[in-house]
């Protein structure tokens, strides 16, 4: 059996991501069905977990991570009969996506059934739902067996966790448990796609791309610029979000050479520069995987600046870019 650690009363877990053991699973299941907040890994990013079908337990969610009450949540399921309970409508092209996409990192925004709370739906008539591969989450649902709302384990505004650790430096005494199952493969946020509307409409870019999308149900619009709040399809779409604590820039590479001082650059293809260089890779999957935790980690040290070289502004940096663009977003 497995010792739990415990840091300001919040018990972390340390499990097999490929075989996790089933009695911390059911343990932890438990716990979720209790009303408590557990955060687990997913194959994007960690989520911070409670009963979707619990009001009370969905509020505490609210009250962690500091986050309004008029940004709505991802419901995770597993299997069919959970999502049937969910959804009011299942379309066509819901059908299709599922088929190609799940389970994987991809978000369906659809009518919402009165089983699903107001605050998981911040009021509104949809709800947001995502049957997620990776083996913990799979097996913490199905052991709560209940559907699991959850936002991305980190405080509000700040980059999303992709390592246990991440979480514990922004909610440890803050939530009942984190389950530690290792490094998120995809490494940023699902796609979110819109279905209730006449055309389907990606509400946020991720691993799943546009071009993807298209492949399986036709014409994909997607929401470009920036949104105000009180008017957001998606309040992900504020311009500022997922950011770094230090001030964090994106210049072409044009610019390197006027950068210098007490700077760190994180670049996509090698550079020469007088301050320290991270040299991730210009494979985009790749890049989406290590993105964050290098933020995580320069955040942590005394940078003036974070320097991002702007990558390529094509389809499969989309979901990248994104992030990027509200990591570097100066002002609110
Ligand atoms: O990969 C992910 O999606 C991760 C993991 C944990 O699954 N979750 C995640 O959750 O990123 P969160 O809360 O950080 O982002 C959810 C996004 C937000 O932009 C939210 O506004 C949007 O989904 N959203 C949720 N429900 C919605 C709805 N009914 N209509 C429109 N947008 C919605
Ligand atoms: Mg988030």
């Amino acid at each position: 059996m497995n010792v739990p650690e415990e840091q300001e009363n919040t018990i972390i877990w340390t499990l097999d991501p490929e075989t996790p053991e089933a009695s911390l699973l059911v343990e932890a299941g438990r716990l979720i069905r209790d009303g408590q907040l557990i955060a687990f890994p997913t194959e994007t990013v960690y989520g911070l977990g409670a009963n979707a079908l619990d009001s009370a337990a969905v509020a505490k969610i609210f009250i962690a991570k500091g986050r309004p009450s008029y940004n709505p949540l991802i419901v995770h399921v597993v299997g069919a009969a959970m999502r049937q309970e969910l959804v009011a409508d299942w379309p066509e092209k819901a059908a299709k996506l599922a088929d190609a996409f799940w389970p994987g990192p991809l978000t369906l925004i659809l009518p919402k059934t009165s089983l699903v709370p107001d605050n998981v739906t911040a009021g509104g008539h949809t709800v947001a739902i995502r049957e997620p591969a990776n083996p913990i989450a799979r097996g913490l649902i199905s052991a709560a067996n209940v559907p699991i709302a959850a936002p991305s384990a980190n405080r509000s505004n700040e980059i999303s966790p992709t390592l246990a650790k991440h979480v514990r430096r922004g909610l440890s005494g803050r939530i009942h448990g984190i389950i530690d199952g290792g490094a998120c493969s995809a490494g940023i946020e699902s796609t979110v796609i819109d279905l209730s509307g006449a055309t389907p409409r990606i509400l946020r870019p991720g691993p799943i791309s546009q071009h993807m999308l298209e492949e399986i149900i036709g014409p994909v619009e997607t929401t470009s610029g920036h949104l105000v709040p009180g008017h957001l399809p998606s309040p992900g779409m504020l311009a500022k979000h997922y950011s770094p604590r230090t001030q964090t820039v994106m210049r072409p590479l044009s610019a390197i050479t006027g950068i210098t001082g007490n700077r760190v650059v994180v670049s996509h293809i090698p550079v020469q520069c007088a301050c320290r260089v991270i040299d991730l890779t210009d494979h985009p999957a790749e890049y989406a995987r290590r993105i964050y935790a290098v933020l995580h980690e320069l955040d942590q040290q005394a940078y003036e600046q974070i320097v991002i070289i702007e990558p390529p502004n094509t389809p499969d940096w989309a979901g990248i870019h994104d992030r990027l663009t509200r990591a570097s977003h100066q002002g609110e």
